[in-house]
């Protein structure tokens, strides 16, 4: 088992791509932080999964786009669990609109959630390890649309566009903790984030002229890139996008992922 005595907080792992990396993280030896909104009980399936895997665990909840809250989520998660190792800032949303009727209401909530959950939740995460002189790891989950554009996804794109630099400066000024800072951008992969794109036959028929690889994603497959990224195997990567995509990003033109 490649995580045996770390512990691993996964923002918004109660379901999707999240609860897949949770998952995978505990079958690799990993203690595991479940953490989501309030009162969200897919939370506590996720973190019965875990326990059956032989993990220790619990759930942490606050609202991503709140800076309070991404602050208090970590302390409650060091309070619980004694200590953090690994950080994968998962938790997102994303919203459809032309650019010219987006809401300041929508931009707000996808650039808080997706980059300033991320921002602080790292912050408070490279705090506890600085205090307590440990190294760790920071893995963010960003997007083929950190590089890709995406039409009537702009604050999505942004907020994405946006963790790549915030990835690669924090690379730099964390490496001296021993803290390395990767991203891993998945193309389309089939959870409740996307389901307008894969869930009927024509969606999915032209989802697939987009993947060379010629399959949907499943959250799984970002689960494995997560546990390489948490892993010894890689403790030479730092400041990298691990794209993992089926070949999505090879298309210059328009790709219409999540
Ligand atoms: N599914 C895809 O094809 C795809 C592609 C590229 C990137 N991603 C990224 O992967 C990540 C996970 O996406 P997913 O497909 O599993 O989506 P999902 O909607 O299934 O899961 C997202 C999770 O984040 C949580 N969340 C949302 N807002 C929150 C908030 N304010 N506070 C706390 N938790 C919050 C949700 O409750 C949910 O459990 C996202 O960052 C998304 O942008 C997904």
């Amino acid at each position: 088992m490649k995580l045996e005595g770390k512990v691993a907080l996964i923002t918004g792992s109660a379901q999707g791509i999240g609860r897949a990396i949770a998952l995978r993280l505990a079958r690799e030896g990993a203690d595991i932080v479940v953490d989501d909104r309030a009162d969200d009980s897919r939370a506590e399936s996720t973190l019965a999964e875990v326990q059956a895997l032989g993990r220790r665990g619990c759930v942490v909840s606050g609202d991503l786009g709140t800076v309070a809250d991404d602050r208090r989520v970590v302390a409650d998660a060091v309070a619980k669990m004694g200590r953090l190792d690994i950080l994968v800032n998962n938790g997102g949303v994303e919203k459809n609109a032309s650019f010219l009727e987006v809401t300041e209401q929508d931009y707000e909530l996808v650039l808080n959630v997706n980059l300033r959950g991320a921002f602080f939740t790292s912050q408070a995460f490279a705090q506890h390890l600085q205090q307590t002189r440990r190294p760790g790891r920071i893995i963010n989950i960003s997007s083929v649309h950190e590089e890709l554009p995406f039409p009537h996804f702009s604050p999505y794109c942004a907020s994405k566009g946006g963790l790549k630099m915030l990835m690669r400066n924090l690379a730099i000024e964390l490496a001296p903790l021993g803290i390395t800072v990767n991203n891993v951008a998945p193309g389309a992969i089939a959870t409740p984030i996307n389901r307008p794109a894969w869930e009927t036959p024509e969606a999915l028929e032209s989802l697939l002229k987009l993947i060379p690889y010629k399959r949907v994603g499943q959250a799984i497959d970002i689960g494995k890139a997560a546990v390489w990224l948490a892993s010894d195997d890689s403790d030479y990567v730092n400041g990298q996008t691990l794209f993992v995509d089926g070949g999505m990003t090879l298309f210059p033109e328009f790709a219409d992922g999540g």
